[in-house]
């Protein structure tokens, strides 16, 4: 495996691996490698040659108050476990390699960024689609593996290379859960014991709502309402929002029906937590 930090080492890695016919999986993620990570990993095996792993805390999509400096780094341990799962290659640049002085150009989103997360974190997607869009061009990649976890993220990178034209094959992967339910997140390593049990309730509700819809259900604001009741029953745990959206453009809908999304985001103290299931696929 190799690990390469500067822009040039990668072009010429690539270079060479395209000229004996390679096809290229890019997988971007920001460190703090878990199971769900890997599960990009052997998509990406599944549908490319070689697989390079990005590894980068993007600071554009971080906004002041958050927790980019405190955001978990462990580039040795990642590196390892990258091996462990015959990435090819690991580019980990630095924010002076990604972003050179004079930066100044940006992606802006649709409407559908300024939706569920981008409402509470205003230009977070503009931050994530640029960083994507710069490791496109940087790999160019001919699949990319995003998580259906952060399912408005994979829905907006999808708007981006079809509106922009990048001739790069998106494919979301099926959330990885503990086996109690609760979706891996780099920032559960944040969570008390204490926390991570109120946690849960965000997976609680989506089964609760998942099971209900399958018992006949259909009307979106008593979901909300269910989900919601389901939440309360975790003292000290917040929510930002609890919503059943269309999955293309995230806006609200009425009823649900199969690929209907449940989505939701919470809070315990200062860790926000996120979770979603798409209507009609198996929880869990
Ligand atoms: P990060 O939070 O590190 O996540 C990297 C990728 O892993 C994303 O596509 C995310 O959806 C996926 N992922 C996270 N938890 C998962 C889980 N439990 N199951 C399956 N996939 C999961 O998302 C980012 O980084 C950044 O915004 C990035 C795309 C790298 C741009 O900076």
């Amino acid at each position: 495996m190799h690990e390469f930090t500067t822009i040039r080492d990668l072009r010429t890695w690539l270079a060479e691996a395209r000229l004996v016919g390679q096809r290229i999986g890019l997988v971007p993620t920001m460190g703090a490698l878990h199971a769900g990570h890997l599960s990009l990993v052997d998509e990406a095996h599944h549908r490319s040659d070689a697989v390079v792993l990005t590894i980068f805390v993007n600071p554009l999509q971080f906004g002041p108050n958050e927790d980019f400096n405190r955001y978990p780094r462990d580039l040795g341990r990642d590196v390892v476990v990258a091996r462990e799962r015959q990435v090819s290659v690991v580019f980990a640049p630095s924010v002076e390699t990604m972003y050179a002085a004079g930066s100044e150009i940006r992606v802006v989103p649709g409407p559908t960024a300024e939706r569920l997360e981008g409402a509470v974190r205003p230009g977070h997607f503009a931050g994530v689609l640029t960083v994507v869009a710069k490791l496109f061009h940087l790999v160019e990649p001919d699949v990319a593996v995003f998580g259906q976890k952060d399912i408005q993220q994979a829905v907006l990178v999808r708007q981006m290379v079809r509106d922009l034209d990048f001739p790069i094959d998106v494919v979301i992967a099926a959330t990885v859960r503990e086996p109690d339910g609760m979706a891996l997140s780099s920032r559960n390593a944040y969570l008390t014991p204490e926390d991570r049990a109120r946690g849960l309730g965000l997976s609680t509700a989506l089964r609760a709502a998942d099971a209900a819809w399958r018992s006949g259900e259909q009307d979106a604001g008593r979901l909300v309402a269910l989900m919601g009741e389901q939440i309360r029953r975790f003292p000290g745990l917040s929510t930002d929002y609890v919503a059943v959206v269309d999955p293309d453009r995230l806006a609200p809908v009425a009823t649900a029906g199969a690929g209907t999304l449940l989505t939701l985001a919470g809070r315990v103290g200062q860790i926000r937590l996120l979770d979603n299931h798409i209507l009609g696929r198996v929880f869990g």
